[in-house]
């Protein structure tokens, strides 16, 4: 199958969180069954063409609405020697620091940049000759192809066969700007209506998606469910319901060449679920790089955006009180909310030797953290995936979470009657209830050390590994290039009699 992915991030060249590593893991899942899958992104001035040995394939002349003509770069490189990726070059647009954002703002033109790299990812495709099967924008950013697929090209376009499928990483960020957006996108007016993406006045470029894409997934099945309802579909639920028959969630995989204890080439020692010494050996460097004390008491890790969603101010309210009581030490590595930053950044000298942080992005340490803590802490207060929990468990770090979507999808809570389980869980959003599963967590260790090891070896032995979301994946693209084949018949294009001409730039000429 000829897959494109339409991707704003791509691990390890320009990451924010999980939707780099899904990219990156699918990309190279599909490519070892045999498919062709490419990605294209844009060129941040974080990826320097020089170093990534990119090669500059030439210009693309990119057609917006209101007649306007913007021009881009196409360079092209290989992610892993393997996947030919395609970055698009526009230098008023990309070439900042951020990828959404720089010092904790969002910037003030993303809907221009991200409609413009939406546009411009379909005439790369015309003009290099490469007719996907199946495009797959992944969250708001990518979603205007699935619009530009049903408008601009639904008839009489090379393209016009190309399915559509939208993923669904996070439904917090929807995308939701000023509607003098609209004449740029070039969509006629009568689309901007609040069935198709028109939002309280604005324009909602992950609702344009869900009304045009012709499958739609999330990130696991938990989270499908969510999302369906009022409370979880923040605003979305009742135009996600009306596309159930074509809508469902597919658990994210991990990338166990980059995640695995055995060949990490980031931590200081590696280690098996047969030979754990490592592990000791990791926990050490840890603490000793943390500047905490070198005794016995457990490591509870965290690696997280410091935003609302990863429900790290359950935490903070409870915090001082536990590392002054309970025997065990804190690591955090992360960044945003400037309130977290603040806090977790004074904690260790509030409590030396006992708490320590890093404030700031770094793949290193998030590795180090990964495999040198004993727990691992996600409260989210909702979480689409989330893969941290799911790389903690590889390195036999048990995760201690709330339960909700993929969270609830992938730890199994500790049973001590039957002493099953892959981590700890919990329910209420409150900090009373994480401090009670903190508790249990750490009287557990602290009591029957033999339970622990057999919850280590329980969470090493789980395998997320991408076969079998690629396989789920790849029965959505059929499905969705079914769909597409029967809206062109309906419309008779494949007799070569098109019924319907919704060219927004024929209409706009009258
Ligand atoms: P989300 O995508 O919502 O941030 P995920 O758990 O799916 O949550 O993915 C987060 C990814 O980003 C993981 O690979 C995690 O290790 C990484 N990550 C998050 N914060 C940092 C950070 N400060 N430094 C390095 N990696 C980070
Ligand atoms: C999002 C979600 C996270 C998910 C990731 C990759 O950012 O917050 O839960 O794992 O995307 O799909």
């Amino acid at each position: 199958m000829k897959i494109l992915f339409i991707a704003s991030e791509c691990a390890p060249l320009a990451k924010v969180g999980g939707l780099g590593d899904v990219v990156s893991g699918l990309a190279k899942q599909l490519r070892s069954e045999g498919h062709d899958v490419r990605i294209v992104m844009p060129l941040y001035g974080q990826i320097d063409p020089k170093t990534t040995a990119l090669k500059f394939m030439g210009p693309v002349c990119v057609h917006l609405g209101g007649r306007q003509e913007l021009w881009a770069g196409v360079y092209e490189g290989l992610l892993d020697n393997l996947i030919p990726i395609w970055f698009l070059e526009h230098g008023e647009f990309f070439g900042r620091p951020g990828i959404y954002n720089e010092n904790n703002r969002e910037y003030g033109d993303n809907a221009f940049r991200f409609a413009f790299f939406s546009k411009a990812v379909l005439q790369v495709c015309k003009d290099r000759d490469f007719l996907p099967d199946v495009m797959h924008a992944h969250d708001w950013p990518g979603s205007p192809v699935a619009a530009y697929l049903k408008t601009w090209d639904r008839v009489l376009s090379p393209l016009a066969a190309t399915a559509t499928v939208l993923t669904i990483h996070n439904i917090g960020y929807q995308g939701v700007y000023p509607a003098d957006v609209m004449p740029f996108l070039g969509l006629g007016k009568q689309w901007f209506v609040p069935d198709v993406c028109e939002d309280h006045g604005r324009v909602n470029f992950l609702k344009m998606g869900v009304y045009f894409a012709d499958a739609i997934t999330t990130v696991s099945p938990a989270h499908a469910e969510e999302i369906l309802s009022p409370e979880g579909g923040r605003g979305l639920a009742p135009y996600l319901n009306r596309r159930r028959a074509d809508f469902s969630g597919i658990l994210n995989g991990a990338d166990y060449s980059h995640w695995s204890p055995e060949s990490d080439r980031l931590i200081p020692e590696n280690f098996s679920i047969h030979d754990l010494s490592g592990k000791a050996e990791c926990r050490r460097r840890l603490k000793e790089r943390f500047g905490l004390d070198e005794d016995d008491s457990p490591v509870v890790g965290v690696v997280s955006r410091f935003v609302e969603q990863k429900g790290l101010h359950l935490a903070v309210a409870v915090l001082d009180r536990l590392l002054a009581s309970l025997p065990f030490q804190l690591v955090v590595l992360g960044s945003g909310d400037a309130g977290l930053e603040d806090y977790f950044q004074k904690l260790p000298l509030r409590f030396p030797g006992r708490a320590g942080a890093f404030i700031g992005f770094s793949n290193e340490l998030s590795h180090w953290i990964t495999a040198g803590s004993d727990f691992f802490l996600v409260p989210s207060l909702y979480e689409p995936c989330g893969l941290t929990q799911i790389y903690a468990m590889r390195y036999g770090t048990l995760p201690i979470v709330r339960s909700t979507g993929g969270l609830r999808d992938t730890v199994e809570d500790y049973d001590p009657e039957t002493r099953l389980g892959t981590g700890f869980a919990f329910d209420d959003p409150a900090p009373e209830a994480l401090e009670a599963v903190l508790r249990r967590a750490l009287e557990t260790w602290n009591a029957r050390p033999d339970r622990i090891a057999r919850l280590m070896r329980q969470a090493m032995e789980q395998d997320f590994s991408w076969e079998k979301p690629a396989g789920e994946y790849l029965k959505v693209y059929r499905q969705a290039i079914e769909n597409r084949r029967k809206l062109l018949e309906a419309e008779g294009v494949a007799s070569g009699k098109p019924r319907l001409a919704l060219n927004p730039m024929l209409e706009s000429l009258g």
